[in-house]
């Protein structure tokens, strides 16, 4: 366990991970608790923290604390659905009449956009007997356990995004499509990391079809390595806070007929993914 400021921070695995204790997030956050926390979340892409009953205008200020807040572009294709107070705040609420859950394939939030969300905050308030674990991956580690050769063959690549690939067809949103690097470095790290996702990315751009169908399945298969994962076992009241730029993530929806039930609030990027 590390202290920083007055927070307590443990890593819960060795690459992605640490949950923050000694913080309440039901009262406004001090700027050295922001930072401390901004510096855990850098250090470990996604922070946890346990027994938090914040309501929906505390889960905004805390989100705030860290940007303006970001309004999913995934409009009425997902399995989530906003607030209506606060249409940037997704209800994702799953029961027996649930047909399916949000994130079940491993993906970063909305890559498909320009300028994807930059973090995502998700708390929950009710969680079923056991099961509804979220898995978690470095995008470093996936990307420093390349071989040398393959660094070198992705460098300078670029992949396109689409929503459509994973939101609902049929629907009246028009879904975002961009291109982004296939190595991106992280503007507060500095370090490279791998930015294509089996969710949303369907081709690497100015590669033969069955050249880039063949390079993306052998990526998607390596980034879902356990060797670079944690699963997180959420409690009532759980709070998982992540980085898109850096981290993976895949839902399990293992735990129909019971309820899983919380919020999620997401902060904006500022720049789109950077170029290794
Ligand atoms: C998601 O935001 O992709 C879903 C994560 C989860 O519900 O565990």
């Amino acid at each position: 366990m590390e202290r920083l400021a007055t927070l307590t921070v443990t890593a819960l695995s060795p690459h992605v991970g640490a949950e923050i204790g000694d913080v309440d997030l039901t009262k406004p956050l001090s700027p050295a608790q922001v930072g401390a926390i901004k510096e855990a979340l850098a250090s470990h892409g996604v922070v946890f923290f346990r027994e938090q009953p914040i309501d929906l205008e505390m889960h905004r200020r805390f989100a705030l604390h860290f940007g303006e807040l970001h309004v999913h572009v995934g409009g009425e294709g997902t399995a989530s659905k906003p607030d209506e107070k606060y249409p940037e705040a997704r209800r994702q609420h799953f029961d027996a009449n649930s047909k399916r859950v949000s994130g079940e394939v491993w993906h970063t939030d909305q890559s498909c956009a320009a300028i994807p969300p930059m973090a995502s905050i998700l708390h929950q308030r009710i969680v079923p007997p056991t099961g509804g674990d979220t898995l978690f991956a470095s995008m470093y580690a996936a990307y420093d356990a390349l071989s040398e050769r393959m660094k070198a063959y992705l460098a300078g690549l670029t992949a396109t995004h689409d929503g459509a690939k994973l939101f609902d067809k049929g629907t009246r949103t028009v879904y975002p499509v961009s291109s982004h690097p296939v190595v991106a470095v992280h503007p507060w790290t500095g370090r490279k990391l791998l930015y294509v996702n089996r969710g949303q990315t369907t081709h690497i751009d100015g590669l033969a079809p069955d050249e880039s169908a063949a390079i993306l399945e052998y990526l998607f298969d390596h980034i879902e390595c356990p060797e670079w994962q944690m699963r997180f076992h959420w409690r009532e009241n759980s709070i998982a806070f992540w980085d898109n730029r850096c981290t993976q993530h895949r839902a399990i929806w293992d735990y129909w007929p019971h309820v899983r039930s919380g919020y999620r609030v997401q902060i904006k990027g500022t720049q789109p993914p950077v170029p290794a």
